[in-house]
């Protein structure tokens, strides 16, 4: 199986992609990790906690990481996920069982690398904070980090400003350090997220399943879909988060390019956005793997098939 550690926010899709990478047998899930982004560090710590109290996840470090930006202003999507952070009509988790790590994000992170016999995956699916700073802290691990495959970003617009998708305005200089990094990294954006979106029929196989665990996560899609309707309009909402966890489990489910990727940091109207060279006109190195085309039936496949394996306990 692939090592991997989480570094969420959740947020109802980073908690689809924690189910999916403690379900899947083809992932090794060490850690997770929690960064302020959807809701205050404080909420998306608990919430990581609660999902993994009520999924039956036990055995896996949590710690919580970075409490803002490196530079810039605190931002949170509670019009998206609500003020828990992970609100739903029936959702109540109530105290979680799973017990928070002493140790500080930077420092679960070093040791899972350390005591890895092999170079590990980092998934980071919130603002790259906690990443930028590993990177800084510790040059000296960057061999045991296998790559960085990452939720963020976008090939066309933005969902936070016009220009600007929400993990990457939240800290832009924090994921401009992950993309000029020099290690290997994998960016679902939005353009090939919005490809997996949680629709009623979706969501009545999910109910099929009729264990607690399922209710839940019906209870999660159909919170998320009504602010997304409410926000965006949409008809059903995206689930950006596990499309990271689906591409380490089987890579042919989401087509990949090749591009130079940089991210605004000074742009009047355009802080946040990435700057996605897909046609190579800048003749800068396309040293980025750009998501793309997904199997949406695929990707579905996959998360109900966590839901029910974790639900069956
Ligand atoms: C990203 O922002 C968050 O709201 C989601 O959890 C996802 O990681 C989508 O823009
Ligand atoms: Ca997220």
């Amino acid at each position: 199986p692939v090592p991997v550690i989480l570094d969420c926010d959740p947020g109802h899709d980073d908690a689809f992609n924690i189910l999916l990478a403690a379900a899947n047998p083809a992932i090794e899930l060490l850690a997770i990790t929690t960064v302020a982004g959807n809701q205050t560090l404080e909420k998306t710590t608990l919430n990581a906690r609660r999902v993994c109290s009520v999924a039956g996840i036990r055995g896996v470090p949590i710690a919580a990481g970075r409490d803002r930006p490196l530079h810039g202003p605190r931002r949170i999507a509670e019009d998206i996920h609500g003020a828990s952070g992970l609100d739903g009509p029936g959702f109540a988790a109530g105290e979680p069982d799973v017990p928070l790590d002493p140790r500080d994000a930077l420092t679960l992170v070093r040791d899972t690398l350390l005591a890895h016999p092999a170079p590990v995956t980092l998934v980071p699916t919130g603002p790259l904070t906690n990443i930028a700073v590993l990177l800084l802290a510790h040059p000296e691990l960057a061999g045991r980090i296998e790559r960085i495959v990452m939720m963020g970003g976008s090939t066309e617009r933005g969902n936070t400003t016009p220009a600007a998708e929400f993990n990457i305005l939240c800290d832009p200089e924090a994921a401009d350090i992950v993309l000029r990094s020099g290690l290997p990294v994998t960016m679902f954006g939005l353009n090939a997220t919005h490809q997996a979106q949680a629709t009623p029929e979706v969501v009545a196989r999910i109910a099929a399943l009729g264990t607690p665990l399922s209710g839940l996560c019906v209870d999660l899609l159909t919170y998320f879909a009504s602010t997304y309707r409410e926000v965006f309009g949409f008809d059903a909402p995206p689930l950006h988060d596990p499309l990271t966890v689906a591409h380490l489990i089987d890579p042919t489910l989401v087509g990949l390019a090749r591009a130079a990727v940089a991210v605004e940091l000074t742009g009047t109207h355009t802080r946040g956005a990435t700057v996605v060279d897909l046609h190579g006109v800048t003749g800068r190195p396309a040293d980025v793997e750009v998501a793309m085309d997904v199997d949406a039936d695929g990707f579905w496949d996959l998360i109900v098939d966590a839901v029910r394996v974790l639900g069956e306990g």
